[in-house]
């Protein structure tokens, strides 16, 4: 008889495919697996479309959206660096209205949860597009508070505890869906941030963004980036991702998404016992378009293997 603890006499149980359960409930609502993309780094999905099946994904985390065009920031925008890149795109998005028509018209025909990520210039703005989004077929709304390349708006929310709970809960006033607010890294102590969230209403967090940083290019004595600094993301920032997504989950009681580096199924495993619901892939995506897929039958594997049956069984394991 296999113990409850998925050993047999010590080895370990290898389960069958219909004994490994992926599913995860995040806000009430379910989703196939704990995968999802993290925001701007895979489109709507309809730019991966040739390589991944969208379908196989837990949710799609969508690109930021705003209620209105943003032209973004000036190139050059990407720089790479030891273990990741630096970006500073500045949220550069063709509006709700357009997003709506093009994006949302591909992703309500698949078979797959819809994370829009937000975001505005202002508090007003911010409650707009939620406002907007009230009756489309969206699963649950990010607002991300914490970017770090637009001057106005972005970071401004994400760094100040008091700006978070109260846009947090103007945003909560207005929004149909459940919401997610995005957490900064970019401060002192990331539980604080996170219980202005709640206390504003979250019904969940998502962390980490990127991280400010700045490359210099020495033979032309410029910076690398137009905005000189930039968000730094990829797996050098992995310990630092789950070092928070930990706090996080043992300094609140609402569900996360973990994300920053996550690279392989390991990894993804790794922000779990961490405490993470579901875990969002971002950087790795543009090394390697199949990233998600390969984590996602990873995960399988290594439950099927170690006798997991549901990722209950491990998450917030320590
Ligand atoms: C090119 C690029 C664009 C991004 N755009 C957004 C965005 O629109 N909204 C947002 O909340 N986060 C955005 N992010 C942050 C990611 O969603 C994620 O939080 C961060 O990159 C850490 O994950 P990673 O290391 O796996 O990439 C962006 C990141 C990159 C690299």
């Amino acid at each position: 008889m296999p113990g409850n603890n998925g050993t047999v006499g010590g080895s370990p149980i290898i389960l069958g495919a219909g004994e490994v359960d992926t599913s995860v409930t995040l806000c009430g609502i379910d989703f196939k697996n704990p995968v999802t993309v993290a925001s701007g780094t895979f489109g709507s999905g309809m730019e991966y479309n040739e390589f991944v099946n969208v379908e196989r994904l837990g949710a799609v985390t969508t690109k930021g959206v705003a209620l209105t065009p943003w032209a973004g920031n000036p190139t050059p925008r990407i720089a790479e660096t030891y273990g990741g890149m630096m970006n500073a795109v500045g949220l550069q998005n063709p509006g709700v209205e357009e997003f709506l028509k093009t994006d949302i018209a591909f992703l309500k025909e698949k078979d797959t949860r819809i994370i829009v990520n937000c975001c505005g210039h202002s508090e007003d703005e911010y409650c707009g597009v939620v406002e907007r989004l009230r009756d489309e077929p969206v699963d649950l709304l990010e607002i991300n508070v914490s970017c770090p390349n637009v001057k106005e708006g972005g970071i401004a929310f994400g760094v100040d505890p008091h700006a978070l709970e109260h846009i947090t809960s103007e945003v909560k006033k207005r929004a149909k869906q459940p919401i997610i607010m995005k957490l900064s890294p970019n401060v002192t102590d990331i539980t604080e941030m996170a219980k202005a969230a709640v206390a504003g209403g979250a019904d969940a967090l998502s962390l980490i963004n990127t991280l400010t940083g700045m490359k210099i290019d020495i033979k032309k004595r410029a910076f690398a980036l137009a905005n000189r600094t930039g968000g730094l993301s990829g797996p050098a920032i992995k310990p630092i991702a789950v070092r928070m997504v930990y706090q996080v989950c043992h300094a609140v009681d609402v569900p996360v998404i973990g994300m920053g580096g996550i690279t392989t199924w390991e990894d993804a495993i790794e922000f779990i016992m961490a405490g993470a619901t579901m875990v969002s892939v971002g950087t790795a995506n543009f090394h390697d378009p199949y990233a998600t897929l390969k984590i996602i039958e990873g995960i399988e594997g290594f439950m099927a293997k170690e006798g997991i049956h549901s990722l209950d069984e491990i998450r917030k394991c320590l």
